[in-house]
């Protein structure tokens, strides 16, 4: 074999493994999990007592819409408080929470402002001093999304089974294009067939529920960049289940700087998928699970499995810059190819999390600009 041919078999190999772990993996979810049915008793009927924390900066636009909606939920009013912590935003987001609560005094409404940013896990750990003793369910949402008006109630419902201390809700775009829901949809599906299996790593901001008794026994990850993601599967290194619930649906809009988001998200992602079963276990939180298997799976594939794509990439356009022609024309199917929505989707999030890896080493993520959302 000349040193071209070996250069393509490298090339190819490293392909075949970048495209074929995730499939096999998809395929066997897809087969295995996510057609059975729960292995968790929800009682439909459980109405725990839920805090709902919503920490705000430059909320002015969303504030008064995301409370209406969480007033509106399928559930008794009377089992719900809300706490919002403003970072001291200066588009007067703390003044029409103030005007909200005034005009619904039925409703258990707290604002905490705070007298600075120091971003959203400060403001987050913040409002977690101020819920109520007798909560049961602590519920993490974002200002700027909706819920299906069942969505809490069929949250609530997983928590009727002890082994539960995290659920999430899935992600539907509003108003979207197609590339953005095609990605959710898949990553909806693959969420739900760990949770059938055991536990998801990746928990959605817009609606993550976590058992208060078990924050409180194992405390919330301090580790920068920690956040929804981290929060869930804290518990699930504590032999918990955290899972992204199947029939409990909240509503995002994409933004208009959609890819600067999802950049940040993959970086959030990538810092946490290299630190927190390490400090897990530093915590001595840590018990072995079936969640090892699923975490090893996507950490790998959330920073190896895209590194192995960029070498693949390197190579095979060297070849192909030397003359190559089985290369040039690999290369030109894989950019027609982006014609195809599944497949566009996982190419531009690999290379969002390759600009995560790059992001995750060099630049603290604690606070960022709000982004401007495709409200239609
Ligand atoms: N109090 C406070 N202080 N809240 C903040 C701050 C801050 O400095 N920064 C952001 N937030 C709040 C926002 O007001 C919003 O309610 C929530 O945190 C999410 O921030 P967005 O700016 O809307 O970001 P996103 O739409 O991309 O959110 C997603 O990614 C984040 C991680 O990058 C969600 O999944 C978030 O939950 C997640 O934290
Ligand atoms: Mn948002």
């Amino acid at each position: 074999m000349n040193p071209n041919d070996l250069l393509l078999l490298a090339g190819l190999i490293l392909g075949g493994v970048h495209f074929g772990v995730p499939l096999v993996y998809y395929a066997y979810l897809k087969r295995t999990w996510l057609p059975r049915t729960w292995d968790i008793k929800k009682d439909p009927g459980y109405t725990p007592r839920i805090s709902i924390i919503i920490p705000t900066y430059l909320a002015a636009r969303h504030i008064s819409k995301r409370l209406d909606n969480i007033a509106g939920q399928n559930y008794p009013l009377g089992r719900l408080e809300v706490i919002v912590v403003d970072s001291a935003s200066p588009d007067g987001t703390a003044n029409i929470v103030e005007r909200w609560i005034k005009t619904h005094p039925e409703f258990k409404v707290k604002l905490i402002v705070e007298t600075k940013r120091s971003g959203k896990f400060e403001a987050v750990a913040r409002a977690l001093r101020h819920i109520s003793k007798d909560s049961d369910i602590i519920v993490l949402t974002d200002d700027d999304c909706l819920w299906d008006s069942n969505a809490l109630m069929r949250i609530a419902s997983y928590f009727s089974d002890s082994s539960v201390a995290a659920a999430t809700g899935s992600i539907r775009y509003l108003g979207d294009d197609g590339v953005h829901n095609a990605y959710r949809d898949l990553y909806n599906q693959i969420r739900i067939a760990e949770s059938k299996w055991w536990s998801t790593p990746v928990h959605n901001g817009p609606l993550l529920a976590l058992r208060k008794e078990v924050i409180e026994k194992i405390g919330l990850p301090t580790l920068p960049g920690a956040d929804d993601s981290a929060f869930a599967s804290y518990t699930a290194f504590a032999g918990y289940r955290a899972i992204q619930a199947d029939d409990a649906w909240v509503y995002e809009y994409p933004a208009r700087d959609q890819h600067k988001r999802m950049i940040r998200r993959a970086t959030h992602l990538v810092i946490y998928f290299t630190n927190l079963k390490k400090y897990a276990k530093k915590n001595g939180v840590y018990v072995k699970s079936p969640f090892d298997k699923i975490w090893n799976i996507e950490a790998y594939l959330h920073t190896i499995n895209p590194l192995i794509l960029l070498i693949a990439g390197v190579i095979l356009s060297l070849l192909a810059v030397w003359g190559n022609s089985i290369t040039l024309i690999l290369l030109g199917l894989a950019t027609v190819l982006l014609v195809y929505k599944p497949y566009r989707a996982w190419m531009t999030s690999q290379l969002y999390l390759l600009i995560g890896l790059i992001r995750a080493f060099t630049v603290k993520q604690e606070t960022w600009p709000r982004p401007k959302l495709l409200q239609r």
